[in-house]
């Protein structure tokens, strides 16, 4: 490719992304001030980072709390009868989770640590719903002896060791076998759980036989079914599809004798982050009535990221810029080990200056990225960006589903700083980790010299 053809595609693979401008104007949350710079709901995002410096994650409670509101709405208007579990794997901070709670919201947990964390921030025990393929013997025994809400079993092996465990224990378990309809969600791979050769769920084909067998197991009541196809998803003829098969199981199951009194829907409501067309809640309901209206179940479902995604950014600051080959690098303070999404998963999140001066500059592609050892460590490729300077801050888009929750500390580089804006007032939530705090229960050996 000559080098001006190779220019005229990255210009317009570039031009295909919405400007900052643009990402701003579809976050009604955040506002670009000409003084103030960028502003989340009423703070400039300028005090955090000077008082706390960064990286440092920021999540709108206001956000937040109006977009639990909208889901809860458009599921009312539809005529459903719904009960929303945040998805706590989404952001499990215990701000996040009490915020929710004091919402209404339940929880749909994975592990012992959720189920622990739940309870912390005040969700009552009846309120918590136990998914995931892998849960032990332990996190069984914890479930039964809090006599969480309902447990979603995903094989006869599980639900063989669950009876086994609450009969010992004089419990019964209000369980709902989550079901793999055989849909592709048609997300990223890595995230898509509804397809046969996933390993999530129970075998459509198998589902019935196995509620049955459930219905005569000590210790197990059933009480109905749960799916869930994957997340980040952006069309509805997925659910669309998943739902109808487990409304036909539901009436199947029901000639055939069973109770089945509710249905839990899962999460995977995918966000913008590009501005892209997506169904939102009203798209997300009407998929549900259209399935589910006349079989009087009530409903469940378990959104995360739909819920935080928007709230959050990721602040950072650019360490130095550098141009090599023809590409403009811009070298931030964030890494991989802080947001790992655009590594693990090519996602695209929006990056947007703090400074208005910055924002309004005339723009040029760079590749956006942090400072670990590894090509991985990119938020961005070709990105129309001004001519950011070192010390620029920016912030990361769309941070507040998938992003702390999946940190790590590769490159011995300490958990960032998390804060909590409502309106005009703003909190630390979770200090910057210390350094000595990374290697806090290391021991060294005696055998070592
Ligand atoms: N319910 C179950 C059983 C789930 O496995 C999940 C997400 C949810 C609900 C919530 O889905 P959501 O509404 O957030 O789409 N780390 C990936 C996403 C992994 C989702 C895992 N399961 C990412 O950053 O895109």
């Amino acid at each position: 490719m000559s080098p001006s053809a190779a220019l005229a595609r990255t210009v317009q693979e570039s031009t295909a992304d919405p400007t900052a401008a643009e990402l701003l104007a579809a976050r009604p949350h955040l506002a670009m001030h000409a003084m103030d710079g960028l502003v989340l709901e009423a703070v400039p995002l300028r005090r955090i980072a000077d008082a706390l410096g960064t990286p440092t994650w920021v999540y709108g409670a206001g956000t937040m709390r109006a977009r639990y509101r909208a889901l809860a709405h458009a599921l009312t208007q539809a005529g459903l009868d719904a009960e929303l579990h945040y998805a706590m794997k989404a952001n499990d901070h215990l701000a996040v989770i009490r915020l929710f709670a004091a919402e209404g919201a339940g929880a749909d947990v994975v592990s012992e640590g959720e189920l622990r964390r739940a309870r912390t921030a005040g969700i009552a025990p009846g309120h918590i719903v136990f998914s995931g393929v892998g849960k032990s013997e332990r996190d069984l025994r914890l479930a039964l002896a809090e006599d969480i809400g309902q447990i979603n079993v995903e094989s006869a092996e599980e639900l063989d060791m669950l009876s086994a465990l609450a009969a010992g224990m004089g419990r019964t378990a209000r369980i709902a076998l989550r079901v793999n309809p055989d849909v592709d969600a048609a997300t990223h791979a890595k995230i898509a759980t509804g397809r046969a050769g996933d390993k999530f769920g129970i075998p459509w084909a198998d589902a019935a036989a196995l509620y049955a067998r459930a219905a005569r197991l000590p210790g197990i009541a059933p009480v109905g079914l749960a799916t869930h196809i994957g997340s980040q998803i952006l069309s509805l003829a997925p659910f669309r599809a998943a739902y109808a098969r487990i409304a036909a199981l539901v009436t199947d199951l029901r000639a055939a004798g069973q109770t089945v009194a509710t249905v839990d829907c899962g999460g995977g409501l995918g966000i913008p982050y590009r501005n892209e067309p997506a169904p939102g809640p009203d798209g997300l309901a009407g998929a549900l009535r259209a399935a589910f209206h006349n079989l009087d179940v009530r409903l469940k479902l378990e959104p995360g990221r739909w819920l935080v995604a928007p709230a959050g950014v990721l602040l950072a600051t650019v360490v130095l810029t550098k141009q090599t080959q023809g590409t403009r690098f811009v070298v931030l303070d964030a890494a991989m080990n802080d947001l790992v999404r655009p590594a693990m998963y090519d996602a695209w999140h929006g990056v947007v200056p703090l400074a208005a001066a910055d924002a309004a500059g005339p723009v040029a592609p760079a590749d956006i990225v942090g400072p670990v050892c590894e090509t991985g460590d990119t938020f961005a490729r070709n990105r129309l960006l001004p001519m950011l300077q070192r010390n620029a801050r920016v912030a990361i888009l769309d941070a507040g589903a998938y992003g702390s929750v999946m940190s790590s500390t590769y490159n011995a580089r300490p958990l960032a700083a998390e804060v909590m804006v409502d309106g005009d007032r703003w909190s630390v939530i979770r200090d910057r980790q210390t350094h000595e705090a990374l290697w806090q229960g290391e021991r060294v050996p005696d055998f070592l010299p």
